[in-house]
């Protein structure tokens, strides 16, 4: 049988770098779009890739951007993918209120220009496209949140998934195109970007076992999120692109835990207990057993507008295609904590290793 051709926007990101260990594991041809600094220096921005071993391996990149229509067309028109996933995005949501009309371009225009080009490439009834959507569309809708759950963004970002998640929507109506949007509620994994808050408290929490002595600044510690391994979440994208009709499908945990909650459980995986003190700004987190302050509070990493409360409803998901995770909360942490050791051992023994380098 012939090798399925997937092309992923995005594949040097956490969930590009994981959906193309999967496929290839399930013997795609892949391609993977990264954009130019990596023509500058072929390894920058390939961090993640690098670490699941899958440079050099049989896996096409091609550098581009999805902001330039024609170079996405002319891509699709050589690769000629059977499917498509646009993971490509600005993902951080509160940078994008600082850059709101880059985010727009990026997450709103390059997703319709992935769209538009394969219809006017006249590959609409043959290629399936899975469109990465975001449970920050849903802003502060009340929780669970599911398919039905009206949606209602307050950043940037959330606003800019949003009128992609509509786009796809549009094309599957208007041209019968096999667009699916996924919903994805948070996934973490050790490939995560540094700027994201689980990331960066795993690594502090590291730190601080390995002697540490500054302290690690956090914004909102009350937020709630549904926090799974991203490794499950591209398994679910690939299932939504193996059905028969396309749909959209929310991705979630169904268990949602705050920031502080996350603090705890991370660092108590390296022995130390947080004790709190203060409030607002001014709360700390303390090692119980020495006092010494680990934790403190930095308004400037609070956002304009937060989104307090998601938690997801995938019934749907595993009803019609029989998605669940696997990998529950506290398995996730032990898996950051476990690889961000790893990575300061490899740091310290084999300076240069991929994971070293992913650690900046
Ligand atoms: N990044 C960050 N840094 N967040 C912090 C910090 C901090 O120092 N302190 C507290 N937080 C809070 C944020 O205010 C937010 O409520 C929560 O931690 C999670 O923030 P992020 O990890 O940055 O993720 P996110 O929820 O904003 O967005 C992620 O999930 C979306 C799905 O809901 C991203 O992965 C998005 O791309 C994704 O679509």
């Amino acid at each position: 049988m012939k090798n399925r051709i997937a092309f992923i926007t995005g594949i040097a990101g956490q969930d590009g770098a994981y959906l193309a260990e999967f496929l290839r594991a399930r013997n795609y041809i892949i391609h993977g779009l990264v954009r130019w600094d990596s023509y500058v220096d072929p390894m920058a921005g390939l961090e993640r890739l690098d670490a699941l071993g899958l440079v050099n391996d049989n896996i096409h990149l091609h550098t581009g951007d999805v902001t330039d229509a024609q170079n996405i067309t002319a891509l699709i028109k050589d690769i000629a993918p059977d499917e498509i996933y646009n993971l490509a995005a600005m993902s951080h949501v509160k940078p994008s209120f600082d850059m709101p009309a880059s985010t727009l371009d990026i997450n709103a225009k390059g997703s319709l220009y992935v769209l538009e080009a394969v219809r006017l490439l006249g590959l609409a009834d043959t290629i399936r496209i899975y469109q990465a959507s975001s449970s920050e569309m849903f802003g502060n809708a009340p929780a669970p949140q599911n398919e039905n759950t009206p949606f209602a963004p307050c950043s940037p970002y959330g606003i800019a998934k949003l009128s992609a998640y509509w786009l796809a929507r549009m094309y599957r109506d208007s041209y019968g195109m096999h667009v699916s949007n996924g919903i994805l509620f948070n996934h973490e994994s050790p490939l995560r970007g540094q700027d994201f808050v689980t990331a960066k408290i795993v690594r502090a929490a590291v730190d601080f076992e390995q002697g540490r002595i500054e302290p690690l600044m956090l914004g909102n510690l009350e937020s709630l999120r549904d926090w799974g391994h991203a490794k499950d979440y591209v398994r679910g994208m690939w299932m939504m692109l193996q059905q028969q009709s396309a749909d959209d499908y929310v991705l979630a945990t169904g268990q949602a835990h705050s920031v502080r909650e996350f603090v705890m459980l991370a660092f108590a995986h390296v022995g130390i207990n947080i004790e709190w003190s203060g409030s607002g700004i001014d709360e700390i987190g303390m090692d119980s057993r020495s006092k010494k302050i680990l934790i403190r509070i930095d308004p400037d990493l609070f956002r304009p507008n937060e989104v307090s409360h998601l938690l997801g409803d995938s019934s749907k998901a595993f009803t019609k295609i029989g998605w669940q995770p696997a990998i529950g909360f506290e398995a996730l942490i032990a898996d950051m904590i476990n690889e961000q050791r790893k990575i300061l051992h490899g740091r310290a023994g084999a300076e240069g290793s991929a994971w070293a380098r992913m650690a900046g």
